[in-house]
This record gives C-alpha cells, sequence and structure tokens, in this order.
C-alpha cells in the first residue's frame, strides 16, 4: 500500500473523516494565489465555523508554492506538492496527536525510534514554553537529548496574522551513518517530516493573541520526501512517484538522467506543476495575470529546459509528459481524468504560442549582447523580449544569469507600467503575484456581485449566502448556498431586480468601521473571522451592505444592464451563477 492510503486509514481508525482536497487555487480566499498548505482551505474551521465532516478530518492535500522557482532543479524542492494533515478541529489536542503521530511513524511506517527527534516551541513574550508536548515525547521514550526547543522556528502561521500556535517538527535521521546521541537541527542529516501545529491563538497584529474559539491540531507532512525518505533514495526524483515521469523524460531525449539532473527536474516539475493547475476545478487558463501567469511561466520554463536537453521542442513532448502524469495521478485525483483534454489542450496551445516566439526571442537576446551596458539587459530590450517574444521577466533573468549579466528589472517593471496604463486593460495589475487593482469592468462586476447577493436574498431566501466569486474582465460568477436549483421564475426576477436597482441610480458608499459595529449594522461578509479589527463596508443604500475591500464604481447606473447566462451547480449546496454586463 502506499503512503497515501496508509495515512488515510491510519487516521480512519482514530476516528477521522477523510474530506477532499480542496482545489489549487483557493475558492474563497483572494489573498493568495495557491493553496500553499493543507490547512489553508480549512481556515474558517480552524477559527470556529463547524465544519460538516465533523471534528476529526483529515485528507491529503493540493499545494503549490511558488516562491522559490529558482530552487527547482535540486534534489528536494517542488513548486507542486501534495500534504497529508490530519486536524482535529475543537476535539483531541496535543497528547493523542503526538502519540498518534509516533504511533504511525513507528508501528505502520516501521520507522525506528532512534532515527527519530523532535523540536517544542520553547516560549516568548506572548506564549509559554510547551512543557506539555516535551513531556509527551518523552513518555514516548524520545530522550532529552533528542528534543530541542526553539523559539522562532516552532510557532506556525500562514501569514501575519490569523489562525496559529506553537508546533512541535518531527526530524528523521536520514543517512545510513550511525545515528548521533544528539539531536543537532543544524546537522543536515536530519530532515523535518512532519509538523504538528497546536492551534490556539488568533493573532491580530504584531503582539495581540486571543484565544480561538476551540484548541485546534493542524498537522502537515509532505508526501514526496517522506516517499523518497521510506524508499531510501537521497533524490526526491528518484522515489517512485517521480521515476515514470522521469523516465519518461529520459526516453524522449534520448538522454540519461545522470548528467542531465537539474533539467530533467525542472522539466518534470513545472510540467506536474501546470498539469495540476490546468486541471483544477477553477479552469485556469496561461496569462499575463495571477495564476495565469505562474502557469505560463512554468509552461515557458519548462519549454526552455526541454530544449537545453536537445528535446524537439516541436514535437508533443509535453502531452507525452502529461499523460504520464496524469496517469499517475488520476486515481487519486479525478479531476485530472475529467479535464484530461483541456489538460492537454492548454499545454499544448501554451507550447504552440511560445515555440513561435522562442527561437527569435533567444537571437534578440544574444543580439542584444553586442550593444549592453555594464553588463546590464536594458529595459527597453527585456519589454521586447516580453512582450513581443514572451518572454516571461524572470525568464530573461534567468537566461541573462547563466551568462553573468543582470536585467534592469526596475525599468522593465516601469515600462510594463508604462504600456498597461495605455492599453487601459488595467490600471496596475497583479505583477509577480502582488496585489491585484481592478480595471474598470472588474470594477463593474465586482458591484454587481453585490447586487445580485442582495437580490438573490430577498427573491429566492434570506438564508442565501455568498461562498465565493470570480471576476474577469467579460464576465462575472457568483457562488451562494442555496438548496435547489433556482427556477427560471426565480432567475428572471433576480435579473430584473438587479436591473431596476442598476437603472434606479443608487449611491456606492465606502465607510470604515470596527468589525463588532460592522456585525451589529448587519453587513454581509463571507468568513468574519478573517477580517482585521477596523473593517470597510460597502453600503449600496439601503439594498446591500457587504464587508469588502473594494473597489466599487461610485453608482450603479455605471453598470449597464445585466444579464444571468448560467445556473448551475458548483458543490453540495451551493448553486452557481454566471452573469454579464453589457
Ligand atoms: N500548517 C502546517 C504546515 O504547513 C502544518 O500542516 O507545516
Amino acid at each position: 500500500m502506499n503512503l497515501k492510503d496508509l495515512y488515510i486509514d491510519f487516521f480512519k481508525s482514530k476516528g477521522h473523516k477523510q474530506i477532499p482536497s480542496a482545489p489549487v487555487v483557493p475558492e474563497n480566499d483572494p489573498s493568495v494565489l495557491f493553496n500553499t498548505a493543507g490547512m489553508q482551505p480549512l481556515i474558517p474551521y480552524l477559527m470556529g465555523q463547524k465544519h460538516p465532516y465533523g471534528t476529526r478530518i483529515c485528507n491529503y492535500q493540493k499545494c503549490l508554492r511558488t516562491n522559490d522557482l529558482d530552487n527547482i532543479g535540486d534534489t528536494y524542492h517542488h513548486t507542486f506538492f501534495e500534504m497529508l494533515g490530519n486536524w482535529s478541529l475543537g476535539d483531541y489536542f496535543k497528547k493523542e496527536s503526538i502519540t498518534w503521530s509516533f504511533e504511525f511513524l513507528t508501528k505502520v511506517l516501521n520507522i525506528p525510534k532512534e532515527k527519530l527527534a523532535v523540536t517544542v516551541f520553547a516560549g516568548n513574550d506572548n506564549i509559554d514554553e510547551d512543557k506539555e508536548s516535551i513531556s509527551i515525547w518523552k513518555s514516548l521514550g524520545i530522550p532529552s537529548e533528542k528534543i530541542i526547543k526553539t523559539k522562532n522556528d516552532n510557532f506556525w502561521i500562514a501569514g501575519e496574522t490569523g489562525p496559529c500556535g506553537p508546533d512541535t517538527e518531527i526530524f528523521y535521521f536520514r543517512s545510513d551513518e550511525a545515528v548521533p546521541n544528539f539531536f543537532d537541527p543544524n546537522d543536515e542529516r536530519w530532515v523535518e517530516i512532519w509538523n504538528n501545529v497546536f492551534m490556539q491563538y488568533n493573532k491580530i497584529n504584531e503582539n495581540t493573541f486571543i484565544d480561538l474559539p476551540n484548541k485546534n491540531v493542524d498537522t502537515g507532512m509532505g508526501v514526496e520526501r517522506m516517499v523518497a525518505i521510506l524508499e531510501g533514495v537521497d533524490d526526491n526524483y528518484k522515489s517512485s512517484l517521480w521515476l515514470p515521469i522521469i523516465s519518461k523524460i529520459e526516453k524522449i531525449s534520448n538522454k540519461s538522467y545522470l548528467g542531465n539532473e537539474k533539467e530533467m527536474r525542472i522539466i518534470a516539475d513545472h510540467i506536474r506543476s501546470a498539469v495540476f493547475i490546468a486541471g483544477d476545478k477553477s479552469g485556469i487558463k496561461p496569462s499575463n495575470t495571477d495564476q495565469g501567469y505562474i502557469l505560463r511561466r512554468l509552461i515557458r520554463r519548462a519549454i526552455r529546459y526541454a530544449k537545453k536537453i536537445d528535446i524537439n521542442i516541436n514535437s508533443n513532448f509535453i502531452s507525452e509528459i502529461a499523460i504520464e502524469i496524469i496517469h499517475i495521478y488520476e486515481k487519486y485525483y479525478s479531476e485530472l481524468k475529467e479535464n484530461r483534454e483541456t489538460i492537454l489542450e492548454v499545454l499544448e496551445n501554451e507550447k504552440n504560442k511560445f515555440n513561435k516566439t522562442l527561437e527569435k526571442g533567444l537571437k534578440e537576446f544574444e543580439k542584444s549582447l553586442n550593444y549592453i551596458k555594464n553588463n546590464k539587459i536594458d529595459a527597453i530590450t527585456a519589454f521586447k523580449l516580453y512582450d513581443t517574444y514572451g518572454f516571461p521577466i524572470e525568464l530573461t533573468e534567468e537566461i541573462a544569469k547563466e551568462r553573468n549579466i543582470i536585467v534592469d528589472t526596475i525599468g522593465f517593471k516601469e515600462k510594463f507600467k508604462e504600456h498597461q496604463e495605455k492599453s487601459r486593460t488595467a490600471s496596475a495589475g497583479k505583477f509577480k503575484g502582488g496585489l491585484a487593482s481592478d480595471g474598470e469592468m472588474e470594477i463593474k462586476y465586482h458591484t454587481a456581485t453585490h447586487l445580485l447577493n442582495a437580490a438573490l436574498k430577498q427573491i429566492v431566501s434570506k438564508d442565501v449566502h455568498q461562498k465565493g466569486s470570480n471576476i474577469t474582465s467579460e464576465r462575472m460568477r457568483f457562488d451562494f448556498s442555496c438548496d435547489h436549483k433556482l427556477t427560471e421564475d426565480e432567475k428572471n426576477k433576480v435579473e430584473k431586480l438587479v436591473n431596476k436597482w442598476i437603472q434606479e441610480g443608487h449611491d456606492v458608499i465606502k465607510t470604515e468601521m470596527t468589525k463588532e459595529e460592522a456585525i451589529k449594522s448587519g453587513a454581509e461578509c463571507m468568513f468574519i473571522e478573517k477580517y482585521p479589527d477596523i473593517v470597510t463596508v460597502y453600503s449600496i443604500d439601503n439594498l446591500s451592505r457587504e464587508l469588502c475591500g473594494g473597489p466599487h464604481v461610485k453608482n450603479t447606473s455605471e453598470l449597464g444592464e445585466f444579464i444571468i447566462i448560467k445556473e448551475e451547480s458548483s458543490s453540495a449546496g451551493v448553486r452557481r451563477i454566471k452573469a454579464i454586463l453589457k
């Protein structure tokens, strides 16, 4: 049996229910591009909302981290990865959590306890030392010499604020050499394999921690690393998870992994990530903003590395590798099977688009070397490579770095901004995962979302609540709780009411108030827990009042005609409306 199955079975035997992996693109959290940890989709529940599956849950979760794409190519960094997690939502706490982790490692995976060591929270000005975890570890037979206390490495939080708590990290001695008697976290032979976070605080600001309604447990174990450890290989890409993908690349390139490790790892990693992004429920397509930009960068970088090892990039090598990846994972992620055609189409289209300009772009790059000054590619060239030849700036930087030159990225960003302002697509669109700001249409759709939310409440039920939304310059998508398919009559009435409000020309007013005032005033919001103490509320006369970051139009008369184009199911108890403004 493989690790994922063993893990899920074990935690089911301890009373946990398995929940499905959330999409890799968060559905209700615009603050991050991708889920970076298994707990991310669970934040509302860690904050106290009731989870439909109960208080003990476990899963394997699709995660993606893009902050260090440059590290990809070594033996253990991956852009996409799977995380195993088990959670207690106000149910068990430290004792069970640690004991079960230990039991799973030593009894199910048969890891000798001598090869394990742990770190625990040493305490700081705000929060006490985690004595309880120390004594639990000791009771399980982990000696004091293998328990290290740290201040900074044993407190876990996803971002700046939110649910958090002390954690205990479990390390494994990954070496054939004799296990030292003392644990030294700086000794690279000790690798972290599991993190158990005791989430009991909500961090409001730098020095303010308030108790969460529940004491929760959040654990996370990376699948790729653990599988490599269990199989005794020192390079994750040599484990059974990656080997079929690497073999495929060896076959296509007619080269061996040995000697071409970096290139093959990057190709494997990036195409695997692209498969999961393109195959996600969210239907991301390559673009120049947000998740689409990451997808584009991954595919284009994979292509460039394929070219480096002499793969014929005009062949269908991307599809061949993707098919292998889908084959490996479809048993666990049925969306890959369902979206197989889309995935292959996205990859092939993007490849064809890039291949058309890659050669010429590289020539342009070489040409520019004749006139560069101070070892620096100037902004105009970098922008031309981006705009005319489709080179993401990071790619230009990477190629430059290989030749020991740099790129004027600041100048590039200025050019980029100028260009955006000129083309009026977005006043300062998301760049490299930075903050979004919206174009004219997006702003209109944003306000239309509030009107639709209010109209659904009036026509369908006051229990309708927003569950998510997604806006592009072309359309809006709105997910809401509702126990039935809307009837034609309901749909018509909702559409009419929104149009009536648009025609009546209501002002949209922005006010700031404390969270408590906002709740008292009956403002609608998705997850009150996620908001800071002072919030912005947008009201549309007395029709709608929502906690929201904006931006919005000044008056509803700016919206034009509102048309519902589709109403469908999104998930159990959640309906989805797609609508446009004309
Ligand atoms: N959230 C913690 C982590 O990502 C444990 O799952 O390490």
